[in-house]
């Protein structure tokens, strides 16, 4: 058996979640590929750290260098976070031409272009299955299995910490803090929590799939990001009584039909995070806790959605065993071709300008309930061009400042928020208006 030989650069909840793996079933994968496999070596940071998984000390170091300028370690699995040192690390392993397997979307979503073509160069691949979804293969399923088809949209649940937040938002009376801190104990939440909360972990997400969807590498910075720290239970409450939940979800989206209309070629996606109301009825309402699931319209295969924990230790490692696993054939097969990590294909792929986007939205306004007020307001939109599609507001509290809640038909990104700026200028309208996008998951789109 073609023997191979990996080194890990992180030992923590993933890092510890590989080995253990290997360890059960790395026999069992291997007699399956036809490869044996060994870690030779775990970098750490601290050789002297007590570890939820025991791993013995003598493949342990602290010098990620020993690892990637081994040269009996084949293939280099990144799984130390962060981007600076990480972009340090996989360069310098992948110019020593080892493969280098990550999951690490932060990285990624920065430099991933950089990174693919050193893989490139060096003619070796650069596998990031566990970057996405954690246990879901939704990186295989658009590299390999929908390779035929041309992507129209795909919506996802790509942060375990804000559905497991989110999820017991809905269910129980429990402030945000507490159930963040809860996320961190299980293992889900990223070191700096910032990116999970404020969008920003998604948005990785999000970005690594437009771009393997689309062929052309997806900039960070042009992924619109809203995270879920300002959603309050109000919001939740109401969404509720309107049939709705609220996820916070990656949104990416052509319509493939303007180019061959227009003959103008590649039409600009939608790439962007934020929270949305979505229907009760629609599948991913019903994806709840550390799930994580990615919806994806095929123009041949139709609809199809993938689920599975999104984060934690174990189904992580299963991601980061797939990938061992293509590295692996790569190495026992003497090639680097058989289906790369990534293609660019796309030359004049762009993304649009979230202010041209054009969404549904819930709004909630508190307003001093007297006469004359939501004239005022409805006026204001109907200016915009901007349609209203219902309103709630509570009944008996004349005088008192009420919730309003306006459902708004298909509108521009700005010109709605412009609307908006206009109608907080109101003297009856207090506090700033809270604006959260509808999905309906249109069959046409
Ligand atoms: P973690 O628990 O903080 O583990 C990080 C590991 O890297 C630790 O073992 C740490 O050493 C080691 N490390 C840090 N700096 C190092 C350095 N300079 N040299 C050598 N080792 C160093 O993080 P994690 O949750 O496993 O996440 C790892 C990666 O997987 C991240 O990119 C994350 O985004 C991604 N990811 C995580 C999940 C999840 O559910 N946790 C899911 C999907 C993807 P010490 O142990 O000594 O501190
Ligand atoms: N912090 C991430 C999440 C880990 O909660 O989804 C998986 O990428």
């Amino acid at each position: 058996m073609r023997k191979v030989t990996l080194g890990l650069v992180g030992g923590g909840t993933v890092g510890g979640g590989v080995y253990q793996a290997i360890k059960k079933n790395g026999a069992l994968m291997g007699s399956r590929l036809g490869v044996q496999l060994t870690i030779a070596k775990i970098a750490v940071r601290k050789l002297k750290k007590a570890r939820a998984v025991k791993m013995p000390a003598s493949i342990l170091t602290s010098n990620w260098r020993d690892v990637v300028d081994d040269p009996a370690i084949e293939v280099v699995v990144e799984l130390m976070g962060g981007v600076k040192l990480a972009r340090e690390v996989v360069r310098a392993a992948l110019e020593n031409g080892k493969s280098v397997v990550t999951a690490n979307k932060a990285l990624l979503a920065a430099h991933g272009e950089e990174l693919f073509q050193i893989a490139g160069k060096y003619g070796v691949n650069l596998y990031y299955e566990a970057s996405v979804a954690g246990g879901i293969p939704i990186i295989k399923v658009l590299r390999e299995a929908l390779i035929g088809n041309r992507i129209s949209s795909i919506y996802g649940i790509l942060n375990g910490t804000c559905n497991y937040i989110l999820t017991r938002m809905s269910r129980e009376p429990i402030e945000f803090n507490a159930v963040l801190k809860q996320a961190q104990e299980l293992g889900y939440a990223e070191a700096e929590p910032s990116l999970d909360v404020d969008g920003f972990d998604a948005a990785h997400k999000t970005g690594i799939l437009a771009s393997l969807a689309y062929g052309f590498w997806v900039d960070q910075h042009d992924v619109h990001v809203e995270g879920i720290r300002g959603l309050s239970r109000l919001d939740i409450g109401f969404a509720d009584q309107l049939g709705y939940v609220i996820k916070l979800l990656g949104v990416i989206k052509q319509d493939p039909e303007k180019p061959r209309r227009s003959g103008q070629g590649f039409q600009p996606i939608q790439a962007s995070v934020y929270p949305a109301l979505i229907p009760k009825s629609h599948v991913l309402a019903n994806i709840n806790g550390v799930f994580n699931a990615v919806f994806v319209r095929g123009d041949i295969v139709g609809d199809t959605l993938y689920c599975g924990h999104g984060a934690g230790q174990d189904a992580t490692a299963s991601a980061v065993l797939s990938d061992i696993g293509d590295a692996a054939l790569d190495l026992k097969w003497e090639t680097s071709n058989r289906i790369p990590p990534f293609v660019p294909h796309e030359r004049s792929g762009a993304v649009r300008p979230m202010d041209e986007v054009v969404s549904r939205y819930y709004v909630r306004l508190n307003v001093m309930d007297k006469p004359g007020v939501f004239a005022r307001i409805s006026a204001i939109l109907a200016d915009a061009g901007i349609g209203i599609s219902s309103i709630i507001q509570p009944e008996g509290h004349g005088g008192r400042v009420v919730p309003v809640i306006l459902m708004i038909y298909d509108a521009a990104n700005k010109r709605m928020g412009d609307a908006l700026k206009t109608i907080a200028k109101l003297d009856a309208v207090k506090g700033k208006p809270v604006m959260i996008r509808v999905e309906q998951f249109d069959p046409n789109e």
